[in-house]
């Protein structure tokens, strides 16, 4: 037997059009449409083409806004004063700064700086803080994304043994916060692994549940998999030949899962699906249509 398809790009698509109607219904009552800037600074390539995959993601979903593009040099004044223009400008409702920055910007300033109710990557420490109480105004997208998923396909959390490989305040910090949390998609027993854990596989194998973000290409193998778990892959890299591959080698652990993201096409689809989510949310709360903490 092989993992069933944890299928990202099908419920983005629905999660999608939930929101284009949502949208159209919010325009409809107020006569405002959510407002998503991007800011991305210099040519990484591959940010880049996560930048203009969440534009034209919200312009789909009949939002307004667009990208700004900064070269790599930009001061970090000059970046802060994009910030603060964002964050004054009411037509914005959601703002999302695409990180890394370039080494000599501080990134957690420019997170910092960005407004509260306009994080919709929920990077900020306010909203950090509301997920680590369990009232979340806006969680990470990633890890939001992933929980939607599980819960869509009626993967149980509660009472499991969930292990969360990487640390980053982007996915695996957020995702744990989110798998302890009380309540669906939470009451997990969550166990993080990161560079300075000694032996994480043996950790892995012990999860029913694994989330692999460790930015290794195909690290996890089915030797860091319990037979029958649910594996999710949050990796994306350009693999020998430009074939895109993940933290997990597919041909190993497919095998012996039960259920699995595929790369592409499992988490990344969801991540953007969740940050329309996020700057609905963002343009409700503006509106007074929506109350959050
Ligand atoms: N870089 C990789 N993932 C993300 C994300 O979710 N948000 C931002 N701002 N940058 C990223």
């Amino acid at each position: 037997m092989s993992a069933a398809i944890l299928d990202g790009r099908a419920l983005a698509k629905t999660i999608r059009a939930r929101i284009a109607a949502e949208t159209a219904d919010l325009v409809g009552r107020t006569g405002v449409a959510p407002g998503l800037s991007v800011v991305v600074v210099g040519d990484d390539p591959a940010s880049q083409v996560y930048v203009r995959h969440k534009e034209s993601a919200a312009r789909e979903a009949g939002m307004a806004g667009g990208v700004i593009r900064l070269a790599g040099d930009v001061a970090a004044g000059a970046l802060l004063a994009v910030i603060d223009q964002l964050n004054g400008d009411p037509a914005v409702h959601g703002i999302l700064v695409q990180l890394p920055l370039p080494a000599h910007i501080d990134e957690r300033a420019v997170i910092e700086r960005v407004s509260a109710v306009k994080d919709v990557d929920g990077f900020h420490p306010e909203n950090l803080g509301l997920l680590a109480q369990g009232s979340p105004r806006f969680a990470p997208c990633t890890p939001w994304g992933i929980r939607a998923l599980l819960i869509a396909s009626g993967i149980e959390t509660r009472g499991r043994r969930a292990v969360v490989l990487g640390r980053s305040r982007i996915v695996g910090l957020p995702m744990a916060l989110l798998l302890m949390q009380k309540g669906l998609g939470g009451d997990a027993t969550v166990t993080v692994c990161h560079t300075a854990t000694p032996d994480p596989r043996s950790i892995a194998r012990e999860a029913d549940i694994v989330i692999v973000a460790m930015g290794r290409p195909e690290l996890v193998n089915a030797s860091w998999v319990k037979p029958g778990a649910v594996v999710v892959d949050v990796g994306i890299h350009r693999g020998e030949g430009g074939k895109l591959v993940g933290d997990v080698d597919h041909a190993s652990v497919g095998p012996i899962a039960s259920w699995i993201t595929p790369v592409p096409g499992g988490v990344g689809p969801m991540t953007i699906a969740m940050l329309l989510e996020n700057t609905l949310k963002a343009a409700r709360l503006a509106t007074g249509q929506a109350t959050a903490p």
